[in-house]
């Protein structure tokens, strides 16, 4: 093989694949230079995952080529993938909870040629390849008693344990901290640096400015261009992806009236996770929450919700005191959480899009103890149009979709039950730019027809963008309020950090 960096690592040529009627690639060719780190960028649904799970053999194409150091090769499973050095992190997890943290890392390992399998040398080479991205887990331990973010680590340990030289990872900070990013980072310009080709997908602009050096936008399945970072902003690639260009990304924020708090809490406790939380939210309004992971600022509207357990303090809705004892109460009493991971538990995947959407509002629907099917069905069609849900239509079922448009499908779920109180954390998390736009208009619409709006999100220049004011919280407290027109980067930053 040649391997003396003028051959290209990968290249996938004329490129199609078909999901029964649904085209969902055609004819995209895609290049990848030794070494380099190159972003696969585009709206949801734009076909990227496909491309890689092509490239990774959960998938065979429809038609097209792929070349490895220049030469053609036949991937038809995922054993084929790693035989050819190309290591893939998925999307959506991979690992099987019950396993050992070191079986997960070595499954689908392919044998020696004896058929044998050295117990202790593979164990060696899970704990290798755990030291190498340097995360702080035990080999034995149960993959299920996990957090989030380390199982993300064992799956980039799983894909680099086969040497990788082509290493793909789709989306994986969606459920990284900010430390978690970096510390990640750190670890993709060091295989970098050994010669490993890297193909990162994500929707966080920052991030591809930050870490690649060229980027490749598809679209509606097709190939668009591919530029060197360095001559390109952000906005030039926005206008790649969406095909159009964008003068603002926030709505507007009106000059409010003041009006008596819809929603107050006073004095919020929970030992050792937040303490004496006071704040207050207006009908109309939008209060953004911002702080760094662990600052509690989940774990205080989680409580709120009775999701978990408050010790102390009081809540009260429209000036009267409400106590909550289960999470159903809060909905009923028009409080509603839209919470961060809805895309593992808040799902139905298996069933069609549109009974995900209607089951949070049958009761809306129905009339005198029947459902009319004909109101429901227009409200979900308005929504999915709003939303841009990219789907053949309501019938197909959730897990088909590609993930960006799984959150819309949730988020349309929520949105349609027209709460007073709306919880919302990290509504954009995994959406392209075109549908974020969407979201923070749908939000404000919202907000402007009388709902108390509270936004949570680690995106900063969203939280600065959406929110009327802003509450910051730092290790358990409030640290400081600011209205939207006095916050900067800085100053909230500074007070989400302990300082002035
Ligand atoms: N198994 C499947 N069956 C049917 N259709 C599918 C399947 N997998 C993907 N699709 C369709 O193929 C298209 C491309 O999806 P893909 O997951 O590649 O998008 P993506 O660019 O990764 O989007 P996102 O940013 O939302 O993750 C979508 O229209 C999707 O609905
Ligand atoms: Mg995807």
């Amino acid at each position: 093989m040649n391997r003396d960096g003028k051959t290209l690592a990968l290249e996938m040529k004329g490129v199609s694949k078909s999901f029964g009627g649904v085209q969902a690639l055609s004819n995209v060719s895609f290049q990848v230079i030794p070494g380099e780190i190159h972003a696969l960028m585009g709206e949801n649904g734009a076909g990227k995952s496909t491309l890689m799970k092509l490239l990774g053999g959960v998938y065979t194409m429809t038609s097209g080529t792929i070349s490895v150091f220049g030469e053609e090769v036949h991937i038809t499973n995922p054993i084929e993938a790693a035989e050819h050095r190309i290591g893939v992190v998925y999307q959506e997890q991979s690992l099987v909870d019950s396993m050992t943290v070191a079986d997960n890392i070595l499954m689908g390992r392919i044998p020696n040629k004896f058929g044998w399998i050295d117990k202790k040398k593979q164990l060696e080479l899970a704990k290798e390849a755990l030291d190498t991205v340097q995360a702080d887990v035990d080999l034995l331990a149960e993959t299920g008693t996990l957090p989030v973010s380390k199982k993300q680590f064992v799956e980039i340990a799983k894909a680099i344990s086969l040497n990788a030289e082509i290493l793909v990872m789709d989306e994986p900070t969606s459920v990284l901290t900010m430390t978690e990013t970096e510390h990640l980072f750190k670890l993709i310009r060091r295989l970098q640096a050994q010669g490993v080709s890297i193909i990162y997908i994500s929707h966080r602009m920052e991030e591809i400015f930050e870490l690649c050096d060229r980027c490749t936008v598809l679209k509606d399945g097709t190939y668009v261009d591919t530029v060197n970072i360095k001559d390109i902003d952000r906005r030039g690639l926005v206008g790649l992806m969406t095909g159009r260009t964008i003068a603002d990304i926030y709505p507007k924020r009106e000059q409010r009236e003041k009006a008596a708090p819809l929603l107050e809490v006073k004095g919020l406790t929970k030992k050792g996770v937040f303490s004496d939380v006071s704040f207050q939210v207006e009908p109309g309004e939008i209060m953004g929450m911002y702080g760094l992971v662990g600052s509690g600022r989940s774990e205080v509207c989680r409580s709120l919700m009775a999701i978990d357990r408050l010790e102390s303090g009081e809540i009260f809705l429209k000036g009267e005191k409400i106590n909550i004892k289960k999470p159903r109460e809060a909905i009923e009493k028009g409080i509603i959480y839209i919470s961060e991971d809805r895309k593992y538990d808040g799902l139905f995947l298996r069933l069609p899009i549109e009974t995900n959407i209607s089951i949070s509002t049958l009761k809306r629907y129905a009339k005198a103890g029947f459902i009319s099917n004909k109101k429901e069905q227009k409200a979900i069609n308005e929504m999915m149009k709003k939303l841009q849900v990219k789907a053949a239509n309501t019938r197909q079922v959730v897990s088909d979709l590609s993930g960006g448009n799984q959150q819309k499908v949730m988020l349309a779920m929520w949105i349609l039950v027209n709460a007073d109180v709306m919880i919302v954390d990290e509504p954009t998390r995994g959406v392209d730019v075109g549908t974020k736009i969407e979201i923070y208009r749908i939000i404000r619409e919202l907000a402007d027809a009388g709902t108390a709006v509270i936004m949570i999100s680690s995106e900063l220049p969203e939280v600065l963008g959406c929110s009327d004011r802003i509450v910051v919280m730092h290790e358990g407290k409030i640290a400081g309020e600011l209205p939207w027109q006095d916050a900067t980067e800085e100053n909230v930053l500074l007070m989400a950090t302990g300082g002035e």
